[in-house]
């Protein structure tokens, strides 16, 4: 779940408004500026390119350059190694003892120990602590309160539109700002919900995940994040108290208990026979709500975005709300939020004629995998009907399934993303719900920032959109 330090950089860089730099120039998006070549004539790549603006805006013709002519690259800059190849990062994602994450970087000092640094048994045995309310019949029952909840944010919207600053009205049409009108906090009081947060500290713990998320990535935030996960865990000290003598339970809908929740599952777990300490606990907490929130966000903003800008898509998914599915996938294919993730070889290795010493990094380019033309055709155009996408029921260990191959954003092998089924379904039943209440929504352009043209929207580039500027017609 940790982006690589490099991909955090390069969203620093366009935070602070720098565009451009003198080696590498803005280009129109899918084509790469020129760093020279061979003598064979294959292109080169410049490392500088990583940490510049051009390649978080429009990293594809890069990687494309990356997977034909240097698929196991080295980059001696960062000392770092990129694998850009569905087949290749699959087999090292399930080849767990010779790919392992340790370390995992810079997300362990503001996580805290988590399962992340793991590998092999160790890994398992964690990874199994928290996983049951992610999942399955469980997850199932309490679909109806994720409506709720969505439902109750979008109700929220007419104080919005009062205030005016994220949402207002005129003449009819309503104006929202899609992150802070509801994908920034939907994600996240979702997973307050499993975890099992008394509504009144929400407020608090909200502030708590920004400040932890932002000091990921050796930033310089992270003294703060580090603070936040210390007040976290302060926090999570009186309630995991509480818990360890009487835990208290989830419920569907109808006031059902569906099992307790995942605090009070930490509470009674037990490593080599001892209770977890609040510190272990905490560490979870924050992983399992680090993971979840930024992701399923960015899910959520890169889905209405790509689908907006494909008209005749979208008409077919407001016409068949099962259609919401693709999208999920497509977008996810498309433009996944995470750009990938980082791991270590057990061993020398040598891939194409390049021998990797043990203990390099090696950067698995999930971004790069999911537009590997070997694997998907056309990769740059969004088609939620693409036949080689697979978007059935999410695969627990594979990645192939009757012909067709299934995107890399959740990663494969033993790492999976454990909160991949619950993100689908918040991504889906938030979009439909949005979809149910917003008349003919639409792109609201002149609020967008633009690209190098001035008049196109400026792409997504590396990561997920911040801000989305609907219109919708009031009823
Ligand atoms: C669209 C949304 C999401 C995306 C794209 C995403 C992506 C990923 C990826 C790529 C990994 C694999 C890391 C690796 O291979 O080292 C991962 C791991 C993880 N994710 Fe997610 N995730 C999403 C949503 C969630 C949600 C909703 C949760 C929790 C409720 C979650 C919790 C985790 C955890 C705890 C891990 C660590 C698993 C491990 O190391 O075994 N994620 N995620």
């Amino acid at each position: 779940m940790a982006a690589a330090g490099a991909f955090v950089r390069f969203v620093e860089r366009m935070a602070s408004g720098e565009t451009d730099s003198p080696e590498f120039p803005l280009m129109p998006v899918g084509q790469a500026c020129d760093m020279g070549r061979d003598a064979d004539g294959a292109p080169h790549i410049d490392p500088r390119l990583f940490d510049s603006p051009e390649f978080a805006r429009n990293p594809y013709p890069y990687y494309r350059i990356m997977r034909d002519h240097h698929p196991a690259f080295h980059d001696g800059l960062h000392n770092c190694y990129y694998l850009t190849r569905y087949d290749d990062i699959t087999r090292c994602y399930f080849d767990d003892d010779g790919f392992n994450t340790i370390p995992k970087g810079s997300s362990s000092g503001v996580l805290g120990n988590t399962q992340l640094e793991l590998s092999g048994i160790e890994h398992k045995r964690r990874r199994n602590l928290y996983g049951q309310h992610l999942v399955g019949q469980s997850l199932e029952a309490r679909i109806p309160i994720i409506e709720r909840q969505a439902a109750s944010m979008i109700e929220g919207w007419d104080a919005l539109a009062a205030d005016g600053r994220w949402a207002r009205d005129s003449h009819g049409v309503r104006t929202v700002e899609l992150g802070r009108a509801f994908a920034n906090e939907f994600p996240i009081s979702v997973v307050c919900g499993v975890l099992g947060i008394p509504q009144a500290g929400r407020g608090r713990f909200y502030y708590w995940y920004n400040s932890m998320m932002s000091g990921l990535g050796g930033s310089q935030n992270q003294k703060r994040g580090l603070e936040a996960r210390q007040d976290l865990e302060d926090y999570l000290q009186v309630i995991v108290a509480e818990r360890r003598v009487s835990p208290s339970f989830l419920h569907d809908h109808a006031g059902r208990p569906v099992g307790k929740d995942i605090i009070s599952k930490l509470c009674e777990a037990r490593l080599d026979g001892d209770l977890l300490s609040t510190e272990e606990i905490t560490s979870n907490v924050a992983l399992v709500v680090g993971g979840g929130g930024e992701t399923t966000r960015g899910a959520i903003m890169n889905m209405w975005r790509l689908l907006l800008e494909h008209p005749t898509q979208a008409n077919r998914v407001f016409a068949d709300e099962s259609l919401w599915d693709q999208v999920f996938h497509e977008t996810l294919r498309h433009s996944t939020p995470i750009g990938g993730q980082p791991r270590h070889n057990s061993f020398d290795i040598e891939m194409y004629g390049r021998r990797i010493p043990a203990g390099s990094l090696i950067n698995m380019v999930d971004v790069s995998a999911n537009h590997d033309e070997r694997v998907f055709n056309d990769p740059e155009a969004f088609d939620i009907f693409r036949p080689d996408l697979y978007s059935g029921k999410l695969l627990r260990s594979g990645y192939r399934k009757d012909g067709r191959c299934s995107h890399m954003a959740f990663g494969v092998g033993p790492h999976l993303c454990p909160g991949a089924w619950i993100a689908h379904q918040e991504a889906v039943i938030g979009s439909r719900t949005l979809w149910r209440h917003m008349k003919n929504p639409r792109i609201r352009v002149e609020s967008m920032a633009k690209d190098i043209d001035g008049v196109s929207l400026a792409p997504i580039g590396l990561g997920s959109i911040r801000e989305l500027w609907l219109d919708y017609d009031l009823a």
